[in-house]
């Protein structure tokens, strides 16, 4: 793709440019564009970028791990592991309101990060990292009230919530570009398909997906039930038709069931698969009822808590993708 090419060539002479011999650090979420961001630096400034991916305990089943080994095998970039999961839990203990979860999460990141960054460079360093890579598209910005005239729809983290008092500039190669557009640029840079064809996953993870306070209980339940969703939208061969499909806990809502001979008392989870072009609308997919059919019966089967199986049919607008 000749547009692509051009577009990698240039960010990475920028990125060049901005960085010199100076050291950066990018963020590793899992996620399409923290990736592509985190590839495009790395093949502009190699090892002046160190990649810190920090396990807030708020992922999806499997996403450490597909950090950990399969981004830094394809790249070989250098990265910087922080489990940083009971900070993460302890800084939201109790707390329910979504853009305030959103402020605490992308707070305790910019505050590891900081951490990291001087771990990294080590006590008798000269050269402290200036720069901090972000994945922010342009959605991000125009939603967060950063584009021309838009309302603050959602502090998107990696855009609203970061301190007045960051230690770092920023670098954002994605800032301009559409999904689509990261996805063939990524292609543009040798990512596997795997990496540049995942769902979105929000940078507050699971937790703007649990509805009520964040516990480690009710991720486990919700990582269970999200497992499941996952998996039998992969076996139908659906994955690349549905833009993202949230799993949400509805935690502080209970509703009468009946299993074997006992009755129930259980939360109810919503599936929200969704169909869209670059997230800024959206359209509630229609899955076939017998996909519907295996997810339900499964994680009601398998997961002990849930006891209820909705599904959210909702565009946006009126409704945003997230619950939160
Ligand atoms: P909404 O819920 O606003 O989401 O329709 C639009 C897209 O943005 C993702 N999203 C986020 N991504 N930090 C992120 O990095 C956030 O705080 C955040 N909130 C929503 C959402 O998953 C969807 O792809």
């Amino acid at each position: 793709n000749w547009t692509m090419v051009n577009i990698a060539d240039e960010s990475i002479q920028a990125v060049r440019e901005q960085v010199g011999a100076k050291r950066a650090i990018c963020g590793l979420s899992g996620g399409v564009d923290s990736a592509v961001a985190a590839a495009l630096v790395q093949q502009a400034i190699g090892d002046q970028l160190t990649c810190v991916f920090v396990d807030h305990g708020l992922l999806r089943k499997g996403e450490p791990e597909q950090v950990e080994k399969d981004f830094v095998a394809v790249t070989g970039v250098n990265l910087h592991v922080v489990d940083a999961q009971d900070r993460f839990l302890a800084a939201l203990g109790g707390v329910t309101d979504p853009e305030e979860k959103r402020k605490i999460i992308g707070r305790e990141f910019i505050r590891v990060f900081e951490e990291a960054a001087r771990e990294i460079v080590g006590e008798d360093a000269a050269e402290p990292v200036e720069f901090l890579v972000q994945g922010t598209l342009y959605p991000d910005v125009v939603e967060s009230g950063g584009g021309t005239g838009a309302a603050n729809i959602k502090s998107h983290h990696n855009v609203g919530g970061l301190p007045d008092d960051l230690q770092f500039k920023l670098i954002e190669p994605l800032r301009t570009l559409f999904k689509d557009e990261v996805r063939a640029l990524g292609e543009q840079l040798g990512l596997p398909p795997e990496i540049v064809w995942r769902q979105p996953f929000p940078g507050p993870g699971l937790g703007i997906r649990i509805i009520g306070a964040v516990t480690r209980d009710r991720l486990d339940i919700l990582r269970d039930a999200d497992a499941i969703a996952r998996e039998e939208l992969t076996r139908a061969g659906l994955d690349r038709d549905i833009w993202q499909f949230p799993v949400v806990l509805l935690a502080d809502v209970r509703s009468v069931g009946v299993q074997g001979d006992s009755r129930t008392y259980g939360h109810p989870i919503v599936l929200r698969p969704v169909t869209s072009e670059d997230a800024m609308t959206a359209d509630w997919a229609r899955l076939p009822y017998d996909v519907l059919q295996r997810i339900s019966t499964r994680i009601t089967n398998e997961v002990r808590e849930i006891n209820r199986v909705t599904v959210d049919i909702t565009s946006k607008p009126p409704g945003t993708i997230e619950w939160e």
